[in-house]
């Protein structure tokens, strides 16, 4: 059993996880700083930074006690390297860096985006490729045909907001919390979804374009008035009817271009992941678009398809076994270097030197 240790740090949340054999979770924890960053309403990365340079020691402590493991007997160390805020990436790259070099052990450094794709690996020892693979978060919101763990090439995607991103602008629209996205799933429950017309950019067009703008812009007419400026004119009953029209029309939308994608590559299996891969809504319409085609549904659990550790174990390890090894020069490739909608598609090309 090789058991590697994993971190991610990209965002706001600092992560850790002991995965074995590339599918086996071992331990994993997480720190949030979502209290902290409340009062300042939102993210504010030199805050996450050296909060996450905090937390980890804590972390990777508290998860070699829930293994009961020894440092050791570690076999790799994984991060996630790129893409994703700066300071946030340095803080576990660093920590990283130092546990390899002072175990000697092999560094591997992890694409964030195709991590949330290796998820599907979690709990399955056996995954057949190719397959089609959705990543719907925060930041990403793009269609991949999946080789390899790890190993993507990019089919198609947003032109405009990422799913995750248009759920927590939706909210705030409606008056709800960020992160947007769970309190809709929440409420989309006691909704009817055909109450709003709303948009369903691109669904049926042949394209693998994906758009939320527009979906977003009518939602904010029918929320604040004709220039969606008024006071939020919807009662409670409203507010449910309008969070479920809008899941369903992102749920749409993401499964109409899946299927395209799935049949144009002539694949029998479709993974999904990130943070939008824990809604409900669209979780059951998967099981059902699957179901119609007879293929094989890879989705994560809701833990791990937000951001988290163990799914840079999972593809860290596959990495390690390809010999893919990071150096003790690894820096982070943040966001800002590389932009967000290419960086799984350019895995192949352009990696961290070292
Ligand atoms: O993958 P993730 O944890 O972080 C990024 O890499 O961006 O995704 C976060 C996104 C947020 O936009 C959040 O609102 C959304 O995932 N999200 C959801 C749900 N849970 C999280 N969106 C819809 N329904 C949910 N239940
Ligand atoms: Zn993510």
């Amino acid at each position: 059993m090789a058991v590697v240790l994993a971190l991610e740090t990209s965002c706001d949340d600092a992560c850790a996880a002991l995965v074995a054999d590339g599918h086996v979770v071992l331990a994993e924890d997480r720190a949030s700083q979502e209290d902290d960053l409340a009062s300042w309403g939102g993210v504010v990365p030199e805050i996450v930074a050296r909060g996450h340079i905090a937390a980890l020691p804590g972390l990777i402590e508290r998860v070699l006690q829930r293994a009961a493991m020894r440092p050791e007997a570690l076999a790799a160390v994984a991060v996630a390297a790129w893409p994703g805020l700066g300071g946030s990436l340095l803080s576990g790259v660093t920590a990283a860096k130092v546990i390899a070099l002072r175990r000697d052990l092999p560094l591997i450094a992890v694409d964030h985006i195709a991590a949330h794709l290796a998820a599907v690996h979690l709990g399955r020892p056996v995954v057949a490729y190719p397959l089609v693979g959705l990543v719907a978060s925060g930041g990403h919101s793009h269609l991949y045909l999946a080789h390899a763990p790890g190993e993507v090439e990019l089919l198609g995607g947003t032109i405009d907001d990422a799913a995750g991103e248009a759920f927590d602008k939706a909210a705030q629209i409606l008056g709800l919390p960020y992160p947007g996205g769970p309190q809709i799933d929440r409420l989309a429950e006691q909704g009817d979804p055909r109450a709003v017309p709303l948009p369903r950019s691109f669904l049926g067009d042949g394209t693998l374009r994906l758009s939320f703008a527009g979906l977003k812009t009518k939602l904010l007419y029918h929320a604040r008035g004709p220039y969606g400026r008024d006071p939020l004119g919807l009662d409670a009953r409203g507010i449910a009817d309008a969070c479920a029209s809008f899941q369903a029309a992102v749920t749409a939308v993401l499964c109409d271009k899946l299927e395209l994608a799935a049949q144009r590559h002539g694949v029998r299996a479709i993974a999904v992941g990130g943070g939008v891969a824990c809604n409900r809504g669209l979780r059951s319409a998967l099981v059902g678009l699957a179901a119609r085609h007879g293929w094989e549904l890879l989705l994560p659990e809701p833990r791990h398809c937000a951001d988290n550790a163990a799914m840079v174990g999972a593809l860290g390890y596959f990495r390690w076994q390809a010999g893919r090894l990071a150096g003790p020069d690894l820096a982070p490739l943040p966001t800002g270097v590389m932009g967000p909608r290419k960086a799984a598609g350019q895995l192949s090309r352009q990696e961290p030197v070292g």
